[in-house]
C-alpha cells in the first residue's frame, strides 16, 4: 500500500494519477469527500490531518511507502507527527517533497529553514527516505491567469531574472519512481529543475504566442511585490517569499540540474509544454 499526503494538492494529485492502476493506493486529506472526487477508480481515500496523530496512525496502517507533502512553514509539528506515526505503523520508506534552496548556504529564509529542519527530522526518523528538492513550480504562474484573462497583463517582479522552474508533472514522475522502488532511491536527494532557465518576461511571451494575443509584462517594485504577498499570506511567509526572490536576483536559480533527465531518461518538460497543457486557464 502506498499512502499519498497532499493528494488534493498540485504534486500529490499528479502522483495519484500516475501510479500504476494495480498498485494499492490510499489518499489522505482533511476533506475526504473532495479527495474522493479527484481519486481514480480503486484508490482508497482516508480522512486525516497532520495536527491529529490518531488520524495519521489510522491512515498509515499497512502502508509500505508514503509521499510526505506538508504545507505550513510556521510549524515542523506536521512532519514530526507524520514521522512518529509512520515509524509506529512500520512504514518502510518516505518520499519527501522539500525544496532546492536547502542546498544553498546563503538561503536563510523561513521556508528554506523549515524544509531543512523537515529533512533533518526525516533523516533522523529511522525510515528510509528519498528527498525531492524542486526549484519553483511552473504552475505558480497560474497566479497570472486572472489579469491575463481580464487585461492581457502580467504583473510581476524581476522580469529578466531566469529560474529553472519545473513542470510539477516531472516532480510527480520522479515521485512515482521513488515510491515504487524504495530500495533504488533510498538515501538519495534529487535536485529537480526544468530543462532551461526561463524569465517572467519570456514566460509572458510564450503565453501570448500560445493565446495568439499580445500580453504585456508590467514590472513591479520590490515593495509592491511585498504588499501583494502580505495581502495573501501571513507576514512571516510573505517576508520569506520576498527574501527568496531577492536572493534569486543573482541568476543562480536559473541553473539546470541533470537529475530529472537522468531519472526519467528524457529532458524535463519546458515552460511552453506546461503552458500548452494549461492554456484554457489563461484564455
Ligand atoms: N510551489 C513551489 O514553487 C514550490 C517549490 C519548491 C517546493 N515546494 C514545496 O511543495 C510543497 C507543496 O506542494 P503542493 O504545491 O503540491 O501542495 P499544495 O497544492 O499547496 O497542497 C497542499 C496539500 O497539503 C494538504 N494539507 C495542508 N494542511 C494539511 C493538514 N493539516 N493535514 C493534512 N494535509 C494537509 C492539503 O490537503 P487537504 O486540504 O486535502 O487536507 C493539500 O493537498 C511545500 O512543501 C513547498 O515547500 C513548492
Amino acid at each position: 500500500m502506498i499512502l499519498l499526503t497532499g493528494a488534493t494538492g498540485t504534486v500529490g494529485g499528479l502522483v495519484a494519477r500516475r501510479l500504476p492502476i494495480d498498485e494499492p493506493v490510499r489518499l489522505l486529506s482533511r476533506d475526504p469527500a473532495r479527495a474522493a472526487a479527484l481519486a481514480g477508480p480503486g484508490a482508497e481515500v482516508v480522512g486525516g490531518d497532520f495536527e491529529d496523530p490518531a488520524s495519521l496512525r489510522r491512515a498509515l496502517t499497512g502502508v509500505r511507502s508514503a509521499l510526505l507533502v506538508t504545507a505550513n512553514p510556521l510549524t515542523n509539528a506536521h512532519d514530526e507527527n507524520f514521522l512518529t506515526a509512520a515509524r509506529a505503523a512500520g512504514v518502510g520508506h518516505a518520499v519527501k517533497l522539500t525544496t532546492l534552496s536547502v542546498t544553498e548556504p546563503d538561503a536563510t529564509d523561513l521556508i528554506t529553514q523549515w524544509q531543512r529542519e523537515n529533512e533533518r527530522l526525516l533523516r533522523a526518523s529511522g525510515l528510509s527516505w528519498t528527498l525531492l528538492r524542486p526549484r519553483a513550480f511552473m504552475s505558480n504562474t497560474l497566479g497570472w491567469a486572472r489579469s491575463i484573462r481580464a487585461e492581457g497583463v502580467v504583473r510581476g517582479a524581476d522580469g529578466t531574472v531566469a529560474t529553472a522552474a519545473i513542470d510539477p508533472r516531472d516532480i510527480a514522475d520522479v515521485a512515482v519512481r521513488a515510491l515504487m522502488d524504495p530500495a533504488g532511491h533510498a538515501g538519495r536527494a534529487y535536485a529537480l529543475t526544468g530543462p532551461a532557465g526561463v524569465t517572467p518576461v519570456q514566460q509572458t511571451e510564450i503565453l501570448g504566442e500560445l493565446l495568439q494575443r499580445p500580453l504585456k509584462f508590467v514590472e513591479l517594485t520590490t515593495d509592491q511585490v511585498l504588499q501583494g504577498l502580505l495581502a495573501r499570506c501571513p507576514e512571516p511567509i510573505a517576508r520569506a517569499l520576498a527574501e527568496s526572490a531577492a536572493r534569486g536576483r543573482d541568476g543562480s536559480k536559473g541553473q539546470v540540474e541533470p537529475d530529472v533527465a537522468e531519472l526519467l531518461g528524457r529532458p524535463g518538460r519546458g515552460y511552453r509544454e506546461w503552458a500548452t497543457e494549461r492554456l484554457a486557464e489563461f484564455g
